[in-house]
């Protein structure tokens, strides 16, 4: 028995932060920006918007492009760093705007890492037959985490969501082996210090701004650098698979010198790397599953993806799958609308 990718969603926000606009208010230029990132453009929600209307949107679009019926997922997991409250699940509220009556919907939080982790424990609860249809979402409005008045962070972030369906299938197509790690030992070079329970809400944690992102941004580029390259080689050899053998990578959105480096470790040419975070910087549980959203065109049957990620925690991971047949189509068309946001629209949500 195998879990078997057969439909994509996906979506992000109207609304446009460019690295212009992000000069306006903190000490950066244009340039440093795009070539210490390889971001342009930021989505971002506005103040009306929660996590759940971003994965319950990327369902609906899954919907609304496939021939599925909502009324046999059977699951729901939900990625977010960023859930609507701390209680209850996000993916409750995502089960109720979505109408999906006969599933039950749970949220995990591993950063970056959250949508392969999901995907991990999706497929293995198809692979033991008990499920048959489970849908895996990767959604954050990280727009709500970050100080716009801090350039180490601000212009990193994104806001969007993602989403997949799994499937069981008798055939060798779909998720194969995949290796993932943790650390503790990198909790506090990259987190939110305040709002969970080590650190409450308090006036005084709101004044020294503790509950938006901390990290030290180097310590954790190298770290993200060598995790990636060395779990995405070991999970060739568990899979048997050569660099050879893999038509697509789809790596976490996090910088492109870091997804640069890593394509360069693995000896893998950078054409069969799927990037899109010059549009959309890093989305944390969101850039995998915008990525397969964004390309899914470009993958044929039979090919093989390797998808790696590195994210707080520390946690990290790669998977090895083998793309297999889409649920037929509704429509062709995807929309992406846009328009341009200011500085001080983005500073007003906060
Ligand atoms: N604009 C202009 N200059 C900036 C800047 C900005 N936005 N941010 C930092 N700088 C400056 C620093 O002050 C430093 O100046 P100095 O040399 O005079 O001290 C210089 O640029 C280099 O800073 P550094 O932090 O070493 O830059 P970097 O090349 O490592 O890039 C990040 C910073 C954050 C872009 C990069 O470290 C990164 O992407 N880290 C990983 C982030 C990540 O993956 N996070 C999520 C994991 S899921």
């Amino acid at each position: 028995m195998n879990a078997v990718i057969t439909a994509v969603g996906g979506y992000v926000p109207a609304a446009i932060l460019d690295n212009k606009t992000i000069c306006e208010k903190v000490e950066t230029s244009e340039l440093w920006i795009e070539k210490r990132t390889g971001i342009k453009e930021r989505r971002i929600a506005d103040e009306n918007t929660a996590t759940s209307d971003l994965a319950s949107a990327a369902i609906e679009n899954l919907f609304e492009h496939y021939d599925v019926d909502r009324n046999e997922i059977e699951a729901l997991i939900i990625a977010t760093a960023t859930p609507d409250h701390i209680l209850a699940p996000t993916a409750s509220k995502v089960c109720e705007k979505n109408g999906l009556t006969n599933a039950f919907g749970l949220d995990i939080n591993a950063a970056c890492s959250g949508f392969l982790y999901a995907l991990e424990l999706a497929s293995s609860m198809i692979e033991s037959g008990r499920y048959e249809k489970i849908i895996v979402a990767g959604a954050d409005k990280m727009s709500s985490i970050v100080d716009y008045e801090n350039r180490d962070t601000c212009i990193l972030f994104g806001d969007g969501a993602g989403a997949v369906l799994l499937e069981k299938t008798q055939s060798d197509y779909g998720i194969m082996k995949s290796i993932l790690r943790t650390d503790g030992g990198g909790t506090s070079s990259l987190f939110v210090p305040a709002g969970g329970s080590k650190m409450p809400a308090t006036m005084q944690s709101i004044v020294h701004r503790s509950h938006f992102i901390k990290q030290e941004g180097p310590y954790v580029f190298k770290k993200a650098v060598s995790s990636m390259s060395k779990v995405s080689k070991d999970v060739l050899i568990k899979n048997e698979l050569d660099t050879e053998d893999i038509d697509w990578v789809i790596p976490h959105q996090a910088n492109l010198r870091i997804i640069k480096t890593v394509s360069e470790n693995l000896n893998i040419d950078i054409n069969k790397v799927k990037v899109n975070i010059e549009r959309y910087g890093n989305t944390t549980s969101a850039t995998i599953p915008l990525c397969l959203w964004d390309f899914k065109d470009d993958f044929k049957k039979g090919q093989y993806l390797l998808i790696t990620t590195f994210g707080a925690g520390f946690s990290w991971g790669a998977l090895c799958l083998k793309w297999g047949t889409m649920r037929k189509k509704r429509h062709r068309s995807q929309v992406h609308q846009s328009r341009k946001l200011s500085y001080e629209a983005v500073l007003q949500q906060m």
